[in-house]
């Protein structure tokens, strides 16, 4: 599989990794744990070496799934493993919490749930307005150095704010949300990364299963799912995102004669992004990765894929339904 070096930390990975938030099951309408557990072994015997977790997925669920998953054999030497910090819980009500005394505690309970010693890549979930960037980025620096975590990453930053957190601490990476239909990234963050030498980690590269090209104008999500709440799973919009798939997939089939995930992950790698994050939750979900390397998009391709979509999307919407509130509340 293809690989990268993740900025300049010295680590390196295949450019496609395992995401773990359908895996936690909260927000997914559950999980089987003997699944998940198959999952993130066939995503290392296909040649994935990066897994993406973090404490919110489940409440602790998916980092102790991928915890128990690589304590069998000597799987955990294979991986890096991209956890992350600064949200917190308290019953169903989540918070950005990025203070130090949080973000330490943290850390000791994820390294418990993953049982390994160091993590790989520590990012901040999603940056905590109430506390300076600086202090976070300085927190995370001490972790380094006391050989707990390898790299520090951040998500769901501005250049702005990754700009204030690579004023204290050199800065591996930047994981934003980019697919097909979701490209805010490529006004600023992209470029700014390309720029500044920082990893890209992309997620919901399928925009949330949208762009495997098995979803259906009848297709039911429970109660508890977040695309039941996801607004382009909702009535007209979704039958519009729907019919875009089915011309992506035409085009994929006729010009590359792959499935449209392999287009979409595909598509991902080439604008640029190091990672792209795959959320499977059963193995058999990446018989299809294969599809994915050995050829390119190009400019006629490309030329083709904006014309699919502008036919059919016209008010492209970014997932900021994801975003959580951005005060703490009084506990
Ligand atoms: N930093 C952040 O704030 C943030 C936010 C979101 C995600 N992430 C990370 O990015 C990862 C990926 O993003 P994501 O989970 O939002 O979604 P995604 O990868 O865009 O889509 C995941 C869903 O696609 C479906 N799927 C995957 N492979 C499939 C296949 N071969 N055939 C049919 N369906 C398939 C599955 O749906 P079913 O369950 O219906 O089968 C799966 O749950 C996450 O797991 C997480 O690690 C980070």
């Amino acid at each position: 599989m293809e690989r990268i070096q993740l900025g300049s930390s010295g680590l390196e990975c295949a450019r496609i990794g395992l995401g773990t938030w359908a895996i936690g099951g909260r927000e997914w309408g559950g999980t089987d744990e003997a699944q998940a557990i198959a999952t993130i072994h066939a995503a290392i015997d296909r040649g994935i070496t990066l897994i993406d977790t973090a404490p919110i997925y489940g409440f602790g669920r998916a980092e102790q799934l991928v915890g128990a998953a690589l304590a069998q054999g000597r799987l955990r030497e294979r991986v890096l493993i991209a956890t992350k910090c600064g949200l917190s819980w308290q019953g169903e009500r989540v918070y950005r919490d990025s203070r130090p005394a949080t973000v330490r505690r943290e850390l000791e309970d994820s390294l418990r749930r993953l049982r390994t010693d160091v993590i790989d890549l520590y990012q901040v979930h999603w940056p905590d307005l109430q506390t300076p960037f600086e202090e976070t980025a300085a927190t995370l620096e001490t972790f380094r150095q006391e050989g707990k975590i390898r790299a520090i990453g951040v998500s769901n930053c501005s250049t702005a704010q990754m700009e204030a957190f690579r004023a204290v601490i050199p800065l591996t990476s930047v994981q934003p949300p980019y697919n097909l239909f979701e490209r805010a990234i490529e006004h600023d963050v992209l470029p700014y990364a390309s720029r500044h030498g920082v990893a890209v980690l992309a997620y919901s590269a399928l925009c949330r299963g949208l762009l495997t090209g098995r979803l259906r104008p009848d297709t039911r999500f429970g109660d508890d799912e977040v695309r039941h709440v996801d607004p382009k799973f909702q009535g007209e919009r979704y039958r519009h995102y729907l019919a875009a798939v089915d011309g992506l997939e035409a085009l994929a089939q006729r010009r590359f004669n792959v499935p449209v995930l392999a287009l979409a992950l595909r598509w991902v790698l080439d604008q640029g992004a190091s990672v792209a994050l795959w959320g499977a939750r059963r193995p058999e979900q990446l018989d299809p990765i294969g599809a994915i390397e050995g050829w390119q998009l190009d400019d006629e391709a490309r030329r083709e894929i904006d014309a699919i979509l502008a036919r059919h999307i016209h008010e492209p919407l970014q997932p900021s339904f994801l975003e959580p509130p951005r005060a703490r509340p009084l506990l």
